[in-house]
């Protein structure tokens, strides 16, 4: 295969036909002239996320996630080899387990609930902007002890993240890096208040962390709360929004989980290895480093693709259908290993609460356009759900 331009529009619009080509072809392909990588086989995929010495997270000299590196002053810790990893995540690891998110379901809840009511009066509406994106922003502003009525400009913040991501170029990469420097601002600001007025929130808990020795520095917490914030908002929306998409197109799946709501939980299980709303991300060799048979280059830049594994016939029967009953634990939507989401119960605790609310509304309204998907091939996730009700 000659080199794919993984983010053209043709790509970005349906990437699952180049997927399988890329799993075909070997267990990993050099895809781009300057030398990346993409490893698309279930198998070969979790082969790199459980090798961490050899694939590393730390972004190499020049790498585009370097740059928040160095503008926040710390790493975070998706980008942390150990043993930086292990004391970023055990910082947080105590916020995030099923038991500490239990107390939030009340407030999901009513905050999903209160979103819908301002569409119910709308012949038409856009469930993205009125629903799918407040509702995680809302959540993790509020878990991070920030102000949740910026929601707008923690959305514009995120995108710019995204987009430095995507690799944007020019002026639009320029931009995106004057956006993400007022976040830092904002943040190191937020972070500076906790300094002086402890608080049982995410940033409480990171500043109190800096007065153990050794723990984290002011740019870790800086890089953290910006990591959480992106990672908490963007993923989750695109979830849902996929999602939503994937039952339309799948009415007899639709009407099955109608019939039958106790399959909700494995409808998102189905819904994240679907729909991947984190398609890849990147590792780096620093060695040349072997990969069932096939050897990458000292220095490459490797994509490791979830979203192919999660498609990948050798390990899900008919992997392209959408079916909620089947048993699709294992999928890889949320990394795997050292790195595995930190956020994945409350992703799955909020789309949880979404698809049950939403139900009942995806009986009065129809699409009125065909989805266009957002221009990034790292993130997927509609654009749009542009939503009419039945006269
Ligand atoms: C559907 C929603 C989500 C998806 C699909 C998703 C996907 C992922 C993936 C694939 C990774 C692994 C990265 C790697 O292998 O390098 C990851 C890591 C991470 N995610 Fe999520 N995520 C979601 C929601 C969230 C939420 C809600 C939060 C935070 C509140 C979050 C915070 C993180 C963090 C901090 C890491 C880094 C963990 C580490 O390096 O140890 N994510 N996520």
């Amino acid at each position: 295969m000659s080199y794919v331009d993984l983010s053209s529009p043709e790509v970005v619009s349906d990437p699952y036909p180049i997927y399988a080509e890329l799993r075909r072809e070997g267990p990993a392909v050099r895809v781009d002239p300057e030398g990346m990588w993409a490893v698309t086989r279930f198998s070969d995929v979790v082969q790199v996320l459980r090798r961490v010495d050899a694939f590393s997270s730390a972004p190499g000299e020049g790498d585009r996630e370097q740059l928040f590196e160095k503008a926040f002053g710390g790493p975070n810790i998706i980008g942390a080899d150990n043993p930086t990893h292990d004391r970023l995540r055990y910082i947080m690891q105590g916020r995030f387990t099923p038991k500490h998110l239990a107390r939030l379901q009340g407030r999901v809840e009513t905050l999903s609930r209160d979103l819908l009511a301002q569409t119910a009066g709308s012949r038409e509406f856009d469930l993205v902007s009125s629903y799918t994106v407040p509702l995680p922003v809302i959540v993790i502003a509020e878990l991070l002890g920030v102000e949740a009525d910026r929601v707008d400009d923690f959305k514009r913040w995120s995108n710019a993240l995204v987009k430095i991501v995507n690799a944007a170029r020019g002026e639009e990469r320029a931009g995106a890096i004057a956006e993400v420097g007022e976040l830092a601002t904002y943040l190191a600001g937020m972070a500076e208040r906790r300094r002086r007025e402890p608080a049982d929130d995410l940033i409480g808990a990171l500043v109190a962390a800096e007065n153990q020795p050794g723990r984290i520095s002011p740019g870790e917490v800086l890089s953290y709360c910006i990591l959480l914030l992106a990672a908490g908002n963007e993923t989750t929306t695109n979830l849902i929004g996929g999602m939503v998409n994937a039952l339309i197109q799948n009415p007899d799946q639709l009407a099955l989980l109608r019939r039958d709501p106790g399959l909700i939980k494995n409808a998102v299980e189905e819904g994240l290895r679907y729909c991947s709303p984190v398609q890849g991300l990147f590792r780096r060799v620093h060695e040349h480093t072997e990969l069932s048979g096939v050897t990458i280059p000292a220095g490459s830049r490797v994509w490791v693709c979830y979203a192919s594994a999660n498609r990948d016939p050798d390990r899900f029967e008919n992997p392209d259908d959408f079916d909620i009953t089947r048993d699709c634990r294992g999928h890889v939507a949320f990394g795997w290993g050292l790195h595995f989401c930190l956020g994945a119960n409350l992703a799955r605790r909020e789309a949880r609460v979404a698809i049950e609310h939403l139900l009942p509304i995806l009986d009065e309204v129809g699409l009125r356009d065909r989805v266009e998907w957002l221009p990034s091939w790292v993130i997927r996730g509609p654009q749009a759900l542009p939503f009419e009700r039945a006269a």
